[in-house]
């Protein structure tokens, strides 16, 4: 980042010279000088336009739901892939000047694709991929990292444990190819979460690029515009090149279980006692529940031997009746793959590098919390939307511990003091099938779930995106603050308001907008 701060003064000025506000419309004048600007400030290697041939491959290069790479799918006017922060720096000068928006992608997980495409048939935008800009500095005796937002929390994680010989971790999302960008400035919960609260804990400095095209830091943002980008989403800031980490100590064995009970054998009883046993275990003991057909599969973490965890999981939690067979004593990366990948094999660490997605599974998903147990008939009649024509599954998410005792307003993401666990609801399909049913069995799901989840605002995990939710409406030239609540309450309770007034402070303008950005909130003098 030295490098990038040093070219800021010339930024700024050119700032100066170039900004004027203009239109964001559909013009293809706007589009072809846009495209000018950009060929004029940054190496025309950097980006491709849709007739170039390597649009189609770069585009899809980390798109992880190929619902959103359909014919009918709303594609930039170009890609921008900058490999330093004046590259994004002068895009967002150019896409200023032209009224063309951006919308940024690190790992391209969004639920929505809305990092590369637009729900609006006409939208001109251009997106900018990080992908290249994905190096991670750890400073092992210090116990921080910088970790640029392109890189995978696999490669984050990875270069963790090496640079601190296993005795680090960063408690974050489980799959290793989600990217740090997105996940990071939505939340990031994982394993270590009861253990050490979630990614968004514990950043402690952060670069930005604004819609002024300026450069800033934790101090230059500003405490709301700093306080918004850790779990309010970044993309509704501005882009976010980089985060300065905490990182967190762990044993250099863990053990990591998974205990696969099918109803017949009592998975009904046991996930009824589950609610209430995990919120409340040790927090170095993470037990997930993974339901799908008629199984429940108790998946987990624990930071220390297989010896020391099965006491304490025979006195908190008999019924489950694991022994030491469930057991893997692994290092911490092998146990994020173990627990991903959910086979049961152990996979090479080398793996969580991996970068390629395979882009075989249309997914759509959406997610709940649960603030009080619910009642074994209920979770048996779940059982039976479980076995219904084109079902999904459901990951079932235990809070309490530290994840719990963070306030509310601390960060936007809410979901503290109280929740029991987090639902998050999931179907997918193969190419050629029909999308009907398999989206009918969710949203009807989710409706039969609302007595028994929380309420007023109904939360939901906005890293879990779900357009069902609710989108932005704009009125005059920017999204609706009052709309927004429509979405933003369940995403963020009454962090919302707060983020809507970071925005109003960092893009007045509403220049980096998508159809759930954060809608400015200007007070009235
Ligand atoms: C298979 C799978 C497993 C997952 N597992 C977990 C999990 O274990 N825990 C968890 O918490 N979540 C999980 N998620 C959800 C994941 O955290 C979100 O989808 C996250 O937003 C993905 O980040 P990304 O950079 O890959 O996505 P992108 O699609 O690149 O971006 C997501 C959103 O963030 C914005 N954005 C991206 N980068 C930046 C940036 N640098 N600056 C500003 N805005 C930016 C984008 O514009 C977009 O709106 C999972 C998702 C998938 C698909
Ligand atoms: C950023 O990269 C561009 C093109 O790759 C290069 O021309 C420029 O000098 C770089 N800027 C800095 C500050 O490194
Ligand atoms: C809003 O956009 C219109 C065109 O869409 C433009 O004429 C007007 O100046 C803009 N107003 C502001 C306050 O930016
Ligand atoms: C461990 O539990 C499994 C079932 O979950 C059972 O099949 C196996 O016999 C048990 N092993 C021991 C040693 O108790
Ligand atoms: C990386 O992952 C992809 C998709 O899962 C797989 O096809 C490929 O073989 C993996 N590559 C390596 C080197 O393991």
């Amino acid at each position: 980042m030295a490098a990038a701060f040093r070219a800021l003064p010339v930024l700024a000025f050119c700032l100066l010279c170039l900004y004027t506000p203009t239109a964001f419309g559909s013009s293809s004048a706007s589009s072809t000088d846009f495209l000018r600007c950009l060929s004029s400030s940054i190496p025309s290697n950097l980006f491709v336009t849709q007739s170039s041939p390597s649009f189609t491959s770069i585009l899809v290069s980390s798109i992880k739901n190929p619902r959103f790479f359909t014919p009918s799918t709303v594609r930039p006017l170009c890609i921008v892939t900058p490999t330093n922060a004046s590259d994004v720096q002068s895009t967002v000068l150019c896409g200023r000047r032209h009224g063309v928006r951006i919308r940024v992608r690190s790992g391209g997980h969004d639920y929505e694709g809305l990092s590369y495409r637009s729900v609006s048939p006409g939208e001109v935008f251009a997106v900018v991929d990080l992908a290249n800009l994905r190096s991670v500095r750890v400073n092992s005796a210090q116990a921080t990292a910088w970790v640029d937002s392109g890189a995978t929390v696999g490669e984050l994680y990875h270069a963790v444990a090496k640079g601190s010989n296993g005795r680090l971790a960063f408690p974050a999302g489980l799959c290793p190819t989600i990217g740090v960008g997105g996940h990071f400035s939505g939340g990031g919960f994982g394993l270590l979460q009861r253990k050490y609260g979630i990614a968004v804990d514990h950043v402690i400095n952060a670069v930005l690029v604004d819609a002024g095209g300026r450069l800033l830091d934790k101090n230059a943002m500003g405490r709301d515009v700093f306080w918004a980008i850790r779990g309010g989403g970044g993309e509704s800031f501005g882009i976010v090149l980089s985060w300065q980490v905490k990182l967190v100590p762990v044993p250099p064995k863990v053990t990591a279980f998974i205990v696969p009970v099918t109803v017949d054998h009592g998975a009904v009883d046991i996930l009824t006692k589950w609610q209430v046993v995990a919120p409340a275990l040790p927090d170095d003991v993470f037990v997930r529940v993974l339901l799908m057909g008629r199984t429940a599969s108790f998946q987990g973490l624990y930071l220390g031997t297989c010896e020391a965890l099965l006491p304490v999981m025979r006195s908190r939690f008999p019924e489950l009746g694991m022994n030491r067979t469930h057991c893997r004593e692994v290092s911490w990366v092998e146990s994020v793959l173990y627990v991903y990948v959910g086979s049961g094999d152990l996979i090479p660490e080398g793996d969580i590098l991996n970068r390629t997605i395979p882009l075989d599974g249309f997914y759509k998903a959406t997610s709940d919390y649960v603030r009080q147990p619910i009642s074994r008939d209920v979770w048996a009649e779940i059982f039976t939307w479980l076995a219904k024509p084109d079902p999904g599954l459901m990951i079932l998410d235990p809070y309490g511990a530290n994840i719990g005792g963070v306030p509310e307003s601390a960060t936007p993401f809410p979901h503290r003091a109280g929740v029991l666990y987090n639902i998050q609801y999931m179907n997918f399909w193969g190419a050629g099938d029909d999308e009907g049913p398999h989206i009918r069995w969710i949203r009807d799901l989710y409706a039969f779930m609302t007595p028994y989840v929380s309420k007023n605002p109904r939360e939901a995990y906005f890293n879990y995106r779900d357009l069902d939710l609710g989108r932005n409406v704009v009125v005059g030239n920017v999204s609706s603050y009052e709309a927004g609540k429509v979405w933003g309450e369940k995403y963020f309770k009454g962090n919302y308001k707060r983020l809507a007034l970071a925005k109003g402070k960092i893009d007045p303008e509403d220049y980096f907008r998508n159809e759930q950005s954060v809608p400015p909130l200007v007070p009235r003098r």
